[in-house]
């Protein structure tokens, strides 16, 4: 038996069941077997929660680029490692082979080296999805820089915070992006973010929407003709298993984000691992997730992990209306995609269509769908299961975040019977638990509870970039000796999770982690609003959507409202980006507070929700008579 393909239920629990009882011979075993090392550890595991300190395979070097493209060459050097399709479906695909990805990730890592990037250098990515995307990446991680990708729908303000927090040395960008039927202005965003970013010596355009952009001299280049002169080879930098290999933002409940530090050796095994087993991807399939390289499903499963398996990955540009509804389903037909890997808020929009778009397109190639992001209702997990799949393909509904850097909670298709909106359970080494506001560990099934996790993956990240404290006061100082992941989960009868959504200051709006703390200091910005709270409502599309409740200085009708609705939302977009807008704005006469002045979210969600018949006990609060007003008003 490999232990390295699990292909039925019984032996999804024997293997669960030793990667558990022995975690170090079990990961030990899959980690010889499966991956090339320039030299082996010398231990496995060393970790203590309380510091937190985790490490993984110390002492072993390698090169994730080696896993990921050299080894394969010899007999995978002609099957395409990416496929690229554009967002104009007229523009033709491209595939890249293993050979071809080895000599442009070769020709970039060269290129950086040249620009004087060293190893442990940070380099910022802001690209659209585009192949210049994952080669510059995997360009970093070749030459052991440690990459940081943030979102290109993200404001230039959000991109100079990133750039600052980890200092990056260089920005690789484009000269802009095909998004729909709009293009994006990347480089004027990226010349506004560099105007705060003195550590920023080099940038490196991309060509992608040939338009007429400003070039810094001497900081600017084009990154082509630096590519056409560059050699064809690189030998890989060689790494320590715990050297950085990425950090990636995530929003916090405070206005900074958080800048989560993954390493080499714990991240690959695990995400090659996973991606083999809960897509049961085999040899010569092709696998395509929908998710933008700017968030870790993009980094884990569409990069790494299909590329340590050797697999052939779509990388798509565009988003799933343009030029309609029909266009994912039309690039399942045209690339015979066997796995297809998307979110909760695309299935909702998409089924909004109806089946019409559907039933144009030849749909039998696929065997696995799959669902990350946010909680899966109901409906649209039948919608897909029933007119995607036709109840043919398992779904996978995978629970993780950027923090755990792959999936953790998840059925292993054609093993483990699904069950709507449970993502079951937990993949091989992985132990969670629900524990209680009392700080207790809750051993019984049909419970409620928070989500933790008891024992170190191989995958999880080290530490927050340049904050330490942070990361233990965050998911380590909630309950002893346990990871808190700030969801909250259902357990059912026979052990299988659900998950019911965040239990912290951060909403998931179609699909996108957004804290409320940083858009409430934006709105803040503005010089009419005294204060703001955030607070989440359920939404068809999006899952949830963002209702502002807003303390004006000059109250009354002295504003045009409309005209501040959208000048506070202008704001939120220059200091976030788009997807933070909110979809809902009700100015107050005050905000309900506690006696020690924290702003009253419980009442405020309800009042939003439009669930207000037990508002609950306000009689402690400092304001009480806002309540009615706010409920009274409530848009
Ligand atoms: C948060 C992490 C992990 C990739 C994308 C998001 C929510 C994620 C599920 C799921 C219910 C889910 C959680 C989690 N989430 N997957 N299958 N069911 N909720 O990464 O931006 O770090 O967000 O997304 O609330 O904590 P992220």
């Amino acid at each position: 038996m490999s232990n390295y393909h699990i292909k039925h239920f019984e032996e999804y629990f024997q293997v669960y069941r030793k990667s558990i009882n022995d975690p170090i011979a079990f990961w030990e075993e899959i980690a010889e077997e499966h991956f090339s090392w320039r030299k082996t550890w010398d231990n496995v595991l060393s970790w203590d929660f309380s510091k937190p300190e985790v490490k993984w395979f110390d002492g072993a070097q390698l090169n994730i680029t080696e896993n990921c493209i050299d080894r394969h060459l010899r007999n995978r050097g002609d099957k395409t490692a990416i496929i690229f399709e554009p967002n104009d479906p007229s523009e033709p695909a491209e595939h890249i082979t293993y050979k071809q990805l080895h000599e442009r990730v070769c020709k970039f890592a060269n290129v950086l080296h040249d620009k004087g990037i060293k190893k442990g250098d940070r380099v910022c990515i802001y690209l659209p999805m585009i192949p210049e995307l994952a080669i510059s990446v995997l360009a970093c991680a070749r030459i052991g820089a440690i990459h940081s990708v943030v979102f290109a729908g993200f404001s230039s303000t959000a991109l100079s915070t990133r750039i600052q927090d980890c200092d990056a040395k260089m920005v690789i960008t484009a000269d802009g992006g095909f998004r729909g039927a709009k293009t994006i202005d990347l480089k004027g965003i990226v010349d506004d973010a560099l105007r705060d970013c003195p550590t920023v010596k080099s940038v490196l355009v991309a060509k992608r929407i040939n338009s007429n952009i400003h070039m810094e001299p001497g900081r600017d280049e084009w990154l082509k003709p630096l590519l056409d002169d560059s050699y064809k080879d690189y030998t890989a930098e060689v790494m320590d298993a715990e050297d950085p290999l990425f950090i990636l933002y995530t929003s916090g409940s405070t206005g900074k984000p958080k800048g989560m530090m993954h390493t080499t050796a714990g991240y690959m095994v695990y995400t090659a691992y996973t991606f083999k087993n809960v897509f049961q991807y085999r040899e010569d399939d092709v696998y395509w997730c929908t998710a933008d390289i700017g968030w870790i499903t993009g980094h884990s499963y569409i990069i790494y992990g299909p590329l340590a398996n050797g697999a052939t990955t779509v990388m798509y540009e565009g988003v799933p209306s343009h030029p309609n509804y029909g266009r994912f389903w039309e690039i399942v037909q045209k690339h015979k995609v066997n796995q297809f890997y998307t979110a909760p808020t695309a299935i909702r929009a998409l089924a909004k269509q109806g089946t019409e778009h559907l039933e144009k397109y030849d749909l039998s190639s696929l065997k696995v769908l799959g669902s990350v992001g946010e909680p899966i209702n109901e409906e649209a997990w039948h919608w897909y299961n029933d007119n995607v799949g036709r109840k043919k393909c398992p779904i996978v509904d995978t629970w993780w975040q950027t923090e755990t850097g792959g999936i953790m909670i998840t059925p292993i298709p054609f093993s483990t019977p699904t069950k709507p909106t449970y993502a079951t359970l937990p993949f091989i080494g992985i132990q969670p638990t629900l524990m209680n506001d009392e700080g207790e560990e809750i051993t019984d099934n049909q419970v409620n509870g928070k989500l933790c996790i008891k024992f170190p993956w191989p995958s999880m990240a080290r530490t927050i970039w340049g904050d330490h404290k942070r990361y233990k006061d965050t998911y380590f100082s909630a309950f002893e000796n346990m990871y808190f992941t700030g969801d909250g989960a259902i357990r059912d009868e026979v052990g299988y999770y659900r998950i019911t959504g965040r239990v912290d200051d951060v909403i998931i709006v179609s699909g996108h982690n957004l804290g409320t703390a940083p858009i409430e200091d934006a709105i803040n910005e503005h010089p009419a609003v005294v204060e703001s709270a955030v607070v989440g409502f359920p939404h068809d599309i999006k899952g949830n959507a963002l209702y502002g409740f807003i303390t004006l200085k000059e109250t009354g009708e002295t504003r045009d409202h409309e005209n501040l609705r959208n000048e506070i939302n202008m704001v939120i977009t220059e200091h976030i980006g788009a997807i933070a807008k909110l979809d809902k704005v009700q100015f107050t006469e005050g905000l309900p507070k506690t006696r020690s002045g924290k702003i009253m979210r419980r009442i405020l969600r309800k009042i939003a929700s439009k669930d207000t018949d037990n508002l609950g006990d306000i009689s402690t609060l400092l304001n009480p008579e806002v309540v009615a007003s706010i409920k009274d008003n409530a848009v």
